[in-house]
């Protein structure tokens, strides 16, 4: 017996599983997504009235849990909203992640609001 099909989001298979933690919160997007923009999909608000982002809020902070050696480095614009905003090191900006395989995150200042009914769950 084959492995049941993927559902797909806007034509493209949805690859990447994301949990947020501490909602327990899961939802599966596609590779390329950006993290922000899942937990948007989610229904989870990161960075409600932030920056939209730009990298210049902050309010998008998460903490890799699990899965991080796979995701891209900061780049020097993450680097320098990270100086400018007085950021933890090992904090990253969700706004400058983009997804290409499973992770867990949590935001360092506790529960992300569900504020929303998720457009997608796991
Ligand atoms: S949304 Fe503002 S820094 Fe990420």
């Amino acid at each position: 017996m084959g492995e049941r099909p993927r559902l797909a989001y806007d034509g493209r298979a949805l690859d990447c599983l994301i949990r947020f933690l501490p909602s327990q919160c899961s939802i599966r997007v596609p590779t390329g997504t950006n993290l922000l923009e899942a937990a948007r999909l989610a229904g989870l608000l990161l960075a409600d009235d932030g920056c939209g982002g730009w990298g210049t809020c902050s309010r998008c902070v998460v903490r890799i849990v699990e899965g991080g050696e796979g995701v891209a480095a900061e780049s020097e614009g993450e680097k320098e909203a990270k100086r400018s905003n007085g950021i933890e090191q090992d904090l990253r900006f969700a706004c400058f992640i983009s997804l290409d395989q499973d992770l867990t995150v949590t935001t360092p200042c506790g529960e992300a609001d569900r504020s929303a009914a998720p457009l997608f769950e796991a």
